[in-house]
């Protein structure tokens, strides 16, 4: 079994970046410049825009995160959308989900100029990905693709499986993988004789956010594992009183599998490097 390594591929394409933001501060182009929107104050997303911070830093973008009070109603929230959307100092926006009950994220969602949508969650650029048209895509599948380009993994004629249906992770993911000439196979909640579908697999992408779900009874002997879950679980022991888990079983499931990505170090720094792609990709497209 080999290490699909989000952590180390991750770091070598965030050289590129800053290498190329270099040269268009050079050039007298712009410095690419994300915006990130923050409602109320749940954990794991003011985890997560603090991450996507420190990520613009370090390539050197400029970044602007802007913070409201989860008290915030949908129309404040959209004018603050539009504001970014009119704002020509401002190349991506990303508005960090869930929100708050309240509002609608399908609306949030569509208001962003689809241009700015480096999420890649508005319909135009989801129609886009899936006509195969240049678009922005979602992080998280774009870095899961970055990954095993990185790694020459053959994917024309196999078979993948993504387990997870989500608007995220699961569809867009098939779109890709169909791209890159898999025959896909989508499994959900609802899908009967789930293991069956998944132990056909030479890719399975699990993206369904149950700790430890794929067990190494539902894995063909040398097949491709992506990691896309990080639940965080309740622990006791660690100091920050959870520990983070992956979709995957990995100390039964590694030994079985080919290639496998870790949680944390896999997929995790690949979606924070997709967003990164994205952002430099809105500002080269001016
Ligand atoms: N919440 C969980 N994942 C994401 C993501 O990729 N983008 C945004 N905006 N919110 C999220």
């Amino acid at each position: 079994m080999e290490v699909l390594n989000g952590n180390q591929v991750s770091k070598s394409l965030k050289i590129a970046i800053k290498a190329e933001v270099e040269q268009l501060k050079k050039d007298g182009k712009k410095t690419p410049h994300l915006a990130a929107i923050l409602v109320g104050n749940d954990g794991a997303s003011m985890t997560y825009v603090a991450a996507k911070e420190k990520d613009c830093k370090e390539v050197g973008f400029d970044s602007t995160v802007l913070r409201f009070d989860s008290s915030i109603t949908e129309e404040e929230l959209l004018n603050e959308v539009i504001k970014i959307n009119n704002n020509p100092a401002i190349d991506g926006l990303i508005v960090q989900l869930p929100l708050p009950k309240h509002i609608s994220e399908k609306r949030v969602t569509e208001t962003i100029d689809y241009h700015k949508d480096v999420d890649g969650f508005h319909p135009m650029n989801v129609g886009l990905m899936f006509k195969g048209l240049p678009s922005f895509l979602p992080a998280t599948p774009f870095g899961i693709v970055k990954l095993l380009e990185h790694y020459g993994i053959e994917t024309s004629g196999k078979h993948c499986v993504v387990i997870g249906r989500s608007d995220i992770v699961g569809k867009p993911m098939s779109a890709l993988m169909l791209q890159k000439n898999c025959t896909v196979t989508v499994c959900h909640s609802k899908t009967k004789n789930i293991e069956e579908h998944i132990l056909m697999a030479d890719i399975i992408i699990a993206a369904v956010g149950i700790p430890e779900y794929l067990k190494a009874s539902m894995v063909k002997e040398g097949a491709i594992v992506v990691d896309v879950g990080i639940t965080r679980v309740d622990d006791s022991n660690n100091p920050k009183g959870y520990v983070l888990k992956g979709d995957v079983d990995y100390a039964n499931v590694s030994s079985k599998c080919s290639w496998i990505t870790p949680v944390p170090g896999g997929v995790g720094p690949m979606t924070r490097v997709g967003l990164l792609l994205n952002t430099l990709e809105a500002v080269k497209r001016k």
